[in-house]
């Protein structure tokens, strides 16, 4: 068996692992599963895979998910560029935190980011936010509270005025709000996450009076500093998360920036 190293960041809310994924074995494919439903997110750094091998790692962790908003890579059909010039203004895609998709009735589990073009060190890092972590630190009060509720996610939430400046040149025609439900609390391997994507989240069903106050409570409570780490990018680098056990969010930079981006069902 062919183990692979692998080293927690310090706060435990993701994981870098040391593997060459080139060449990765059956065996150690599933240990970095066990390493993802525990951790939520793992950093793959200098990995430098070519579409076809990074399509191919992708198919380990499930089927091609399709991003409605956007029109795939051209050559590529399950990748997805998000891309940002110097020149550009406005928010960057994705800026706020969130999980990916969640308006839809099956999100997808698993979303893969891969740095082809990178800024200047420090800038165009990603935000991520440990839900296993969010959920462990609230209230016994709060636990029961949200324990059968449901979230009304929209494609219209917040996060959506993120997405204009990316539609503008590689966009489809969605334009029409998608809607979805989906239970505040899921459980992963055993472990609750809360799951609320502050810029999909637009409700709680049969909680009209109180919906605001919890939307609010839970969105900041998500992103406490204590479940949170920064991801530095470098060429090559590939980070892969769970959007039920993860928030994330991209940061504002100017610079040139390109992305190449998988979801998998
Ligand atoms: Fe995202």
């Amino acid at each position: 068996m062919s183990k692979i190293e692998f080293k927690p960041t310090d706060n435990k809310v993701g994981c870098f692992i040391y593997t060459n994924l080139k060449n990765v074995k059956k065996d150690q494919i599933n240990e970095i599963k066990k390493l993802l439903n525990k951790y939520g997110v793992l950093f793959f750094k200098n990995q430098n895979l070519n579409p076809e091998e990074y399509i191919n790692f992708s198919s380990n962790f499930g089927n091609p998910a399709k991003y409605p908003m956007l029109k795939p890579h051209k050559d590529f059909k399950d990748i997805y560029v998000i891309e940002r010039k110097k020149t550009d203004t406005g928010k960057s895609f994705g800026e706020g935190p969130h999980t990916d998709s969640s308006y839809l009735e099956s999100p997808p589990r698993f979303t893969f980011l891969q740095a082809i073009e990178v800024p200047e060190e420090g800038k165009g890092n990603t935000l991520f936010y440990n839900q296993f972590l969010a959920y462990e630190a609230l209230s016994e009060e709060i636990k029961q509270k949200i324990e059968n509720l449901k979230g009304i996610f929209s494609s219209q939430g917040k996060i959506a005025q993120t997405r204009k400046l990316r539609m503008a040149d590689h966009g489809t025609s969605e334009t029409k709000e998608i809607k979805s439900e989906h239970k505040l609390v899921q459980s992963i391997d055993g472990r609750k996450t809360i799951y609320c994507s502050p810029g999909h989240v637009v409700g709680i069903v049969n909680l009209s009076s109180e919906q605001e106050e919890l939307i609010s409570f839970l969105s900041s409570h998500q992103i406490n500093k204590n479940f949170s780490y920064s991801f530095g990018w470098k060429k090559g680098d590939i980070a892969l998360w769970s959007n039920r056990s993860m928030l994330h969010a991209a940061t504002a930079f100017n610079g040139d920036r390109k992305m190449f981006r998988i979801t998998v069902q």
